[in-house]
């Protein structure tokens, strides 16, 4: 290596070192003017934005400017996709777009087949003004039992054959009768909206919290994989 680069690998060392030093001078000062303000400590205050489902616009803006300040300490990643970053807000998410023009989360939280069936499909409850994030209610995962519970079909291939013949029937008019809620409602949805009836098998089935208790919906359904 030559001396040159040495010494050029040594300043810009130094130079990295000072600037990280000073970012996290400001971020103290910041932290302690928060805390003398609120009395709440930074995690504490974003605590209580996350876990308010009333949190406004504003509160939620804020939230994620610290997040970006406090890097990893405010909001934590459920999972990132392609285009956004899934933040966790306990029963609920922040969806954020990376880049693009926001049709994602706009298509999300206004598109009429959404709108449609709010019983089926997560709700969007919040959105910035230009859909450059949505907050949505958080899916979970449905186990098994709870699946079972729900439809009383011992495999999922019968459960997919019935609800293709519960389709069938909605497209002619004449809709069968005596199945559970949730399946009737699915059969319209894929009637209605030419969604595969393979799309709301099993693993596409998860549930939210509604009322403090387990309510099923799609889980990445059809209308999601526009893009
Ligand atoms: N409402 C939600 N609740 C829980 N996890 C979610 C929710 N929305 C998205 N995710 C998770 O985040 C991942 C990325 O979200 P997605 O909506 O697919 O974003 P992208 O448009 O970037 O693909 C999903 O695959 C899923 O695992
Ligand atoms: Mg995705």
């Amino acid at each position: 290596m030559s001396i040159e680069l040495d010494m050029w690998i040594l300043l810009k060392n130094a130079g990295e070192t000072h600037e990280e030093k000073y970012k996290e001078e400001i971020i103290n000062e910041e932290e302690i003017a928060r805390k003398e303000d609120s009395g709440l400590s930074l995690e504490e205050y974003a605590d209580s934005i996350k876990n308010n489902p009333e949190a406004t616009v504003e509160e939620i803006n804020e939230l994620l400017d610290l997040s970006n300040t406090f890097y990893g300490r405010v909001l934590t990643i459920v999972e990132e996709g392609f285009f956004r970053v899934v933040y966790d807000l306990g029963d609920r998410v922040l969806k954020v777009m990376k880049f693009g023009n926001n049709e994602l989360n706009e298509y999300e939280a206004d598109n009429k087949l959404i709108r449609d069936f709010p019983d089926l499909i997560p709700k969007v409850l919040q959105r910035s003004s230009d859909y450059s994030w949505i907050v949505q209610e958080k899916v979970e995962e449905l186990d098994e039992n709870e699946w079972f519970k729900l439809f009383h079909f011992e495999d999922e291939d019968e459960f997919v054959r019935t609800l293709k013949m519960m389709i069938e029937a909605f497209k002619i008019g004449r809709p069968l009768k005596g199945f559970p809620r949730t399946m009737t409602r699915m059969a319209l949805y894929c009637a209605k909206y030419n969604v595969r009836p393979l799309e709301l098998r099993e693993e596409n089935l998860g549930y939210t919290i509604r009322d403090g208790k387990k309510h099923p919906v799609l889980f990445d359904a059809g209308i999601f994989k526009k893009v």
